[in-house]
């Protein structure tokens, strides 16, 4: 589709109705097995990652859910994988070989870090971790062996915004490929490839499926080249999403426009509700005009999403349990970017290597959901009183 706004890229890519009886929804394809009618077709089919050959690579399912993604984030094409760390560690796998170095900001998702620090170290790649503040001054960090520059903005827990386009253009000019974790903005709230990203990374699991019911990944690439790469490996390690998985997220993304408008709403009026607190000393959320990331957010992003974290005053741990074990409309789960709202103790001060986090008391990840807002404020007073009384 040319020339048309996301909504519409939502309501109707990867969608083709005139080729499947008229029917709205595409069909899931369950499929390991494609058969060949003639030895002639089975030799032309040969190892393209086009077309249809092999369920493992590819098939009209995973096939409209990327095309719907590319479309969306303005991607060459996409790789589907089964989850957000799958598309993590297969766009890391893909481009670093024994004896490179990484850089990756101290701020992103737990398990990244895991991964780049135990198994990729293993395997002879050299991850360093930066303060994810540091902005051009990346480019002091470069070394002639530097391949990757890992970004995640906001930072998962903390939710610094970094100055995307600046580290960029300091990877570019050191020849590093630029990856994204852009799960927390999705293809709607920043655009990757117009700050300089090359690969941009989905935990499809939360805001695209949607529903908290599956589990799903998804990378897209700027270029064919970078395309060709990625997949070349993701099909090398064996990677594939179950088809009933990508089609939840392929119907998740015909109404993430609606949804995360709504939770971007809901979240910044929580956000503004809780700041003004007593018993809250800061709300991290980017759009708030005194955040520290706030005028970076408001230069390169067109929204925020519904998952940002407050920092309370002191407290004992059993003020925090009086008001988190009492929630009745927040939950208390991982992952986030579902219809409900979620309330979880957090602690990066653990994870950072690069640089300090020091936080005034109990740090809280929140997201907001789809319920009322009159709703949720009231489940939040009736727990910050419960913190009150046992503090
Ligand atoms: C920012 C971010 N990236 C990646 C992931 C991993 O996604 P998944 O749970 O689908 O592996 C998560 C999960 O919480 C996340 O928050």
């Amino acid at each position: 589709m040319k020339n048309v706004k996301p909504d519409t890229i939502l309501t109707h890519a990867g969608s083709n109705p005139g080729a499947n009886h008229g029917i709205v929804n595409p069909p899931v394809y369950h499929a390991s097995t494609m058969l060949f009618p003639t030895v002639e077709s089975l030799e032309d089919a040969g190892h393209s990652f086009e077309g249809v050959r092999y369920g493992r690579i590819g098939t009209p399912t995973s096939q409209a859910f990327e095309t719907a993604v590319a479309e969306l984030e303005g991607a060459y094409k996409a790789v589907t994988v089964p989850s957000g760390l799958a598309a993590i560690t297969t766009a890391l796998l893909a481009f670093v070989s024994a004896g490179d170095h990484i850089l990756v900001s101290d701020s992103v998702y737990g398990p990244n870090r895991l991964f780049c620090s135990d198994m990729l170290k293993r395997m002879g790649v050299e991850a360093e971790f930066y303060d994810p503040l540091i902005g051009a001054g990346i480019g002091r960090l470069m070394r002639p062996n530097t391949r990757v520059v890992f970004v995640e903005s906001p930072g998962s827990l903390t939710f610094e915004i970094q100055d995307v386009p600046a580290i960029a253009a300091a990877a570019k000019d050191a020849g590093a490929v630029v990856m994204i974790d852009n799960t927390w903005a999705t293809p709607l709230f920043f655009r990757p490839f117009d700050h300089g990203v090359d690969l941009s990374i989905h935990a499809a699991t939360k805001y695209m499926v949607g529903h908290s019911d599956a589990m799903l990944g998804v990378i897209t690439a700027r270029t064919p080249e970078l395309w060709h790469r990625l997949k070349r490996y993701a099909v090398q390690l064996g990677t594939c999403a179950g088809p009933d998985d990508i089609y939840l997220g392929l119907r998740g993304l015909r109404t993430m426009g609606t949804r995360l408008r709504q939770h971007q709403a809901t979240g910044i009026e929580l956000a503004q509700w809780l700041r003004n607190r007593q018993e809250v000393a800061r709300v991290l959320h980017p759009a708030l005009p005194d955040d520290p990331g706030h005028a970076l957010w408001r230069r390169d992003f067109l929204g925020a999403s519904g998952l940002f974290a407050m920092e309370l005053k002191p407290v004992s741990k059993q003020a925090i349990s009086a008001f988190l074990n009492g929630m009745e409309l927040f939950g208390m789960g991982y992952s986030w970017g579902g219809y409900e709202s979620l309330i979880l103790p957090a602690n990066p001060e653990k994870l950072r290597t690069a640089s300090t986090w020091k936080s005034q008391g109990p740090m809280i990840r929140l997201h907001a959901g789809l319920e009322d807002i009159g709703d949720l404020i009231a489940d939040l007073e009736r727990g910050l009183s419960r913190l009150g009384e046992a503090a």
